[in-house]
């Protein structure tokens, strides 16, 4: 089997958790969260970092941060994983939804402007499998209507976007905003097991956001609270791994980046196999090894997938739609939009196995297989 994906954890993490054990420090009260804070912010190249328990926590602590308040109105991708809705529901807030263009799969920056109304407060970008949003098209939306930008740069570590706007200079997702979130959920390119950070360079959202993950403590008055909160907190294990891993992650991108040109190789030849495309302004970090199949193969990425399955090959399905999930429609997120690039996306995307211990001979064994089914139809 190869499987669709596996973390790489190395004698660094054992050593580091083995500190942790024999120290007795395994709460979040241990200093390789503080440890861990500094360094990733410091990585992104921002100044705060707030530690969480995972991504979707992240999320709706920078929402909290940034003062989001009931009624808001938040705009976000359609295609991208419910966390991004759930925050902005959990606050009181509406996700307004804008489709993604269809050769990034990237949140679509023209439809931008439609989508604002009076109760407009945030522009959510997300950056889709790695692969930067063209930031510059939201700093100007954003700038001319006063809202704030809230990153999700969850699959996103290290990735670098080249902004006229901001300077005319590369930047790193994760910088680009008021605020930003990332998971270190296992698949992710820096893995805490779970976890996740939100990083900003303003020290009152970074202070907010600190207290809403430490279930908003008094400053003065210890076990006395005036608002609700909840416990995000990370544990001193986990930011021990994530230290570890974060020690390796150039390493870690430059070995994603050579593997998917491997893949881009042997697959360049199979008709209608396409990857995210190729941008002048984006560094992406591929995430995922992320293909769409074209609409007139006789295949599509379900029957793909369960073909690769039988041939002993892991992959997933790409996100199905915020306004195609049953939740959102119950809650009447969205009314009668039409999101057809994402539709189109999930119906004809997958990724291939995309871990950090493939071999070429292993890609070489998924090409093949691609090759295989696409030609049977
Ligand atoms: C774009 C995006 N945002 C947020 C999240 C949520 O992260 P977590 O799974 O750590 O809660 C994910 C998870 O994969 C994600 O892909």
């Amino acid at each position: 089997m190869i499987p669709v994906y596996e973390p790489l954890l190395k004698d660094r993490e054992k050593q580091l958790l083995a500190e942790c054990i024999d120290s007795g420090w395994i709460s979040s009260e241990g200093p390789f969260v503080r440890e861990f804070e500094e360094r990733f912010s410091h990585y992104i190249g921002a100044q705060y970092g707030v530690a969480v328990c995972n991504g979707t926590a992240a999320l709706e602590t920078a929402l909290y941060g940034i003062g989001v308040r009931k009624g808001d109105e938040i705009i976000m991708p359609s295609f991208t994983i419910i966390s991004c809705a759930l925050a902005a529901l959990r606050l009181g807030a509406r996700p307004v939804l804008v489709d993604i263009d269809p050769d990034t799969w990237n949140m679509d920056t023209t439809q931008l402007e439609s989508k604002i109304t009076p109760k407009t407060t945030v522009i959510m970008p997300v950056h889709i499998y790695g692969l930067p949003v063209d930031m510059d098209p939201v700093f100007e939306c954003a700038s001319e209507h006063s809202l704030k930008i809230v990153e999700d740069a969850a699959e996103a570590h290290g990735a670098e976007y080249f902004s006229k706007v901001a300077g005319n200079r590369w930047m790193k997702c994760g910088n680009m905003s008021d605020v930003s979130c990332f998971s270190f959920y296992a698949n992710k390119i820096v893995t805490t097991g779970e976890g996740g950070m939100v990083v900003t360079n303003d020290a009152s959202v970074a202070a907010r956001a600190a207290s809403y993950r430490n279930l908003c403590f008094h400053p003065e008055k210890r076990f006395y609270h005036t608002e609700l909160c909840y416990n995000f907190r990370m544990t001193n294990l986990q930011a021990a791994v994530g230290v570890a891993q974060l020690e390796r992650i150039e390493e870690v991108i430059a070995l994603r980046r050579s593997l998917v040109s491997y893949y881009k190789e042997r697959l360049a030849s199979v008709p209608g196999v396409r990857f995210q495309a190729e941008l002048p302004f984006a560094k992406p970090v591929y995430w995922m090894y992320a293909v769409q199949l074209d609409e007139a193969l006789n295949v599509d990425a379900e029957l793909m997938m369960t073909r690769l399955k039988d041939k002993g090959i892991g992959t997933r399905p790409f996100f199905l739609g915020l306004h195609a999930q049953p939740i959102l429609q119950k809650l009447r997120v969205v009314k009668d939009e039409q999101f057809p690039n994402t539709d189109r996306a999930h119906q004809q995307g997958l990724y291939l196995p995309s871990g950090l211990t493939l071999t070429k001979a292993k890609i070489d064994v998924v090409c093949d297989a691609v090759r295989e089914i696409v030609q049977e139809g």
